[in-house]
């Protein structure tokens, strides 16, 4: 594996992964990345000028730009990370959904089939394509004590999801109807440095910090399963090495919590810290606010991830406590990257939850 197309790489999770495959692997890494907003500017900086990173600045939906990319670089492999990943943002303009994470992923599958079905026979055999997934695709286990199996229902309750679905769907059907080696993986809800705040974590930390309400949707008990971004960046790179083609591999923390215990760890992260307390507040987690549910917010997910465990040996380096401290520190010790991302949803957060922080 020489190598490696990582789609995304502008994003959360794909800039981590790029950060470790150049800081932890020998591949070439070529990023594939439209700029959305969700991409932040700053996050891949420190690798601009690395000699084996490549960027590309390419929609996935544009087949042509995508070929030439291919042909330019001759990728061993395909990390596909590209899509729209915000559940509130899919509810309110399910078009972009739509076209890049269905759609695109049709013209890459396309794409990446004319290019294997072209390479010499070792090559061709050494090809791989990883879908990255989401748990959210199964769906709601509402109360249902049982966690996501590999090979479960789906199930996908927003725009978001059913676009996923839809994808890995395409994928799974690209290997069997035309024998392209692909490997999907499902990962739970990830957190961790340069992640954009319109999600969970960072959104909270942003709004502490500023004295603004925490709003938790609904009654606040709504369970995910956390994992630390770079152990889901270790765990891709496992899987595509060791893993079976055609399978799907699991990949989560063993960390349920509920939103309000995840906002309240954070607030406890917060407090044991000398930061200046904003103007008017006591403690933190007095900024606690309960807010209007999401539509069809689906109540728990839980990831069982005992086939990578043991067929691959990748486990969670952090527990929920050390990757949330890991967290902090980031944000805390990356001012420019936060005023940045700061500037940048505003705009959402006063269409989305209204100028106090209240929806
Ligand atoms: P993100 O929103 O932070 O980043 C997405 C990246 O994709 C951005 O850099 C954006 O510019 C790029 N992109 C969007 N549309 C594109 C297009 N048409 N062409 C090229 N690039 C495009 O997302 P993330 O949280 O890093 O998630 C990455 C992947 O992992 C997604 O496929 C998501 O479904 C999956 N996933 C995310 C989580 C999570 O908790 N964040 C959990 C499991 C799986
Ligand atoms: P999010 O980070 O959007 O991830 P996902 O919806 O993909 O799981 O949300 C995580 C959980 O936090 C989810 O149950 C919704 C909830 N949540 C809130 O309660 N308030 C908020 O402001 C946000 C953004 C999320």
């Amino acid at each position: 594996m020489e190598r490696v197309l990582v789609t995304g790489g502008g994003g959360f999770i794909g800039s981590a992964l790029v950060l470790h495959l150049l800081a932890e692997t020998e591949v070439e890494v070529v990023n594939v990345d439209k700029l959305t907003y969700a991409a932040h500017p700053d996050s891949l900086a420190a690798v601009a000028d690395h000699p084996r990173y490549h960027f590309e600045r390419v929609d996935i939906g544009d087949r042509p730009a995508l070929e030439a990319v291919f042909d330019r670089h001759r990728p061993d492999a395909v990390i596909h990370l590209a899509a729209e990943s915000h559940v509130d943002r899919s509810i309110r303009e399910p078009a972009a959904f739509i076209a890049t994470n269905l759609v695109g992923t049709y013209q890459l599958l396309e794409t990446a089939r004319a290019y294997w079905a072209g390479l010499d026979a070792p090559r061709r055999a050494a090809f791989r394509f990883l879908q990255v997934s989401t748990d959210e695709v199964y769906g709601d286990l509402g109360d249902r004590p049982e966690r996501f199996r590999e090979g479960g229902p789906y199930a996908p309750s927003s725009p978001y999801s059913a676009s996923k679905a839809g994808a890995d769907h395409l994928v799974r059907a690209w290997h069997r109807t035309y024998g392209l080696p692909v490997l999907v993986t499902h990962c739970s809800n990830n957190y961790g440095p340069r992640q954009y705040p319109e999600k969970l974590i960072p959104l909270m930390l942003f709004n502490a910090l500023a004295g603004r309400p925490l709003p938790l949707y609904g009654d606040g008990r709504q369970v995910r399963d956390w994992l630390y971004v770079e152990d889901h960046a270790r765990a891709l790179w496992a899987v595509l090495l060791g893993g079976r083609v055609g399978e799907t591999y699991h990949i989560g923390g063993d960390a349920e919590r509920t939103n309000l215990e995840v906002v309240e760890a954070l607030c406890a992260e917060l407090e044991g810290r000398d930061l200046p307390r904003p103007p008017g507040v006591r403690a933190f987690r007095d900024l606690i606010t309960f807010v209007a549910d999401r539509p069809g917010h689906d109540r728990r997910y839980a990831i069982d991830a005992g086939k990578l465990r043991r067929e691959l040996g990748w486990q969670p380096r952090e527990t929920f406590a050390s990757g949330l401290a890991r967290t902090v520190d980031w944000y805390l010790a990356n001012p420019s990257w936060v005023e940045r991302a700061r500037a940048g949803v505003a705009e959402w957060l006063e269409r989305h939850y209204g100028g106090g922080g209240e929806r």
